[in-house]
């Protein structure tokens, strides 16, 4: 559980700008999705009449999410457990949710994993296991979903990147370069797999609140109370921190017949953000 209390909980009230049907009879699985950003998307698409798979590593978390989403929105949820750098085990949940639903129309990869930590400091490992779970796992599962249904029936897939390498912040060097190569993937594949009826982009968050990407990269000092939060959102033309519907709202216009000639492009949440943000903060933990 994320600090300061259980994040992923529903929305009390949703309200729609988009027609609620939007997705209606589509099936979107959707790595990392028990908790978060994956969450609220899950929820987002199921409100708009999405059938949803959510796998990560931790099943009881996955089940726990599927249980509280279908709760909230009277749609269906499948919890699945899949680690996204094994390709057997995404392989396995690929076939469980074509098993269960048929079709996967829609493949959002949102699984990540991120610390703060200075180049200098970075173990190989490190630097390779956020390599693994951001970039490598953004491959595995697009390229499992690709074979086993995609290939033959078209479909859109979403993938969470960041504006971090966009400027090059510090403490950054394994997510920034990891989503970089995301970046670069997501054109490469929307290339290659235009041809199938398939379409690939990017949504890229900026500081989402209640998300333990926030809690690890803001760390206990971006308390509402205190200066650095205040400097934060200074940095912010929109002037305030983004939410996790903002991105779900962005992931639904990507795979709705809205974005049905967008590919290969990356759409920036961020309020503005990377324009403006200043390094200072996360300079001072050098
Ligand atoms: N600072 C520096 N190095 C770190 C670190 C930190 N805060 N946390 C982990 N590492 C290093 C480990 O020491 C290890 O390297 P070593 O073998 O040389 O010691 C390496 O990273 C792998 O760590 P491990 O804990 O074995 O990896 P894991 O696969 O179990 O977990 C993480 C992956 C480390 C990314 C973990 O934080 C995670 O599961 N994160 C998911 C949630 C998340 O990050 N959410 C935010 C998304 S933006
Ligand atoms: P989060 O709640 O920690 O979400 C990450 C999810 O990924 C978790 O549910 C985790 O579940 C899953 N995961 C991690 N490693 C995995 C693996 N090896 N295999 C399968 N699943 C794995 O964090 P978040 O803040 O919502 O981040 C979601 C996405 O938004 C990430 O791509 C992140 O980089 C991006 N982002 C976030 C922000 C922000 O402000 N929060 C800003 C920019 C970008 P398990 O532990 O069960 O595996």
């Amino acid at each position: 559980m994320a600090e300061g209390g259980d994040f992923d909980v529903c929305l009390q009230s949703y309200k729609y700008v988009y027609r609620p049907d939007l997705l209606k009879g589509k099936v979107a699985f959707i790595t990392g999705g028990g908790s978060g950003i994956g969450f609220r998307i899950a929820e987002v698409f199921m409100r708009h009449q999405c059938t949803v798979v959510i796998a990560s590593r931790n099943l009881e978390k996955v089940k726990a999410a599927a249980a509280k989403l279908e709760r909230a929105t009277g749609g269906k949820c499948l919890a699945l457990p899949m680690d996204v750098r094994k390709a057997d085990q995404i392989l396995k949940a690929v076939d469980d949710a074509l098993s269960h639903f048929n079709r996967i129309d829609i493949l959002v990869n949102n699984a990540a994993g991120n610390f703060l930590c200075p180049a200098s400091k970075l173990s190989f490992n490190a630097f390779k296991t956020v390599m693994e779970i951001d970039a490598h796992g953004t491959f595995n599962c697009s390229k499992a979903v690709f074979e086993k249904y995609m290939k033959d029936h078209g479909g859109s897939i979403v993938n969470i990147t960041a504006t971090l390498h966009h400027r090059g912040v510090p403490l950054q060097t394994h997510a920034g370069s990891a989503k970089a190569a995301i970046d670069a993937m997501t054109r490469h594949l929307a290339v290659e797999w235009g041809q199938y009826g398939i379409r690939i982009n990017c949504v890229a968050p900026g500081p989402i609140g209640e998300t333990e990407g926030m809690r690890r990269l803001g760390g206990s000092q971006l308390k509402k109370t205190t200066g650095s939060y205040d400097r934060l959102i200074r940095d912010i033309p929109a002037g305030r921190m983004g939410t996790k519907e903002d991105i779900a709202n962005g992931a639904v216009y990507l795979v709705s017949p809205a974005g049905s000639f967008v590919t290969g492009t990356n759409l920036i949440v961020d309020g503005g953000h990377w324009l403006t943000q200043s390094s200072s903060a996360m300079q001072a933990r050098l």
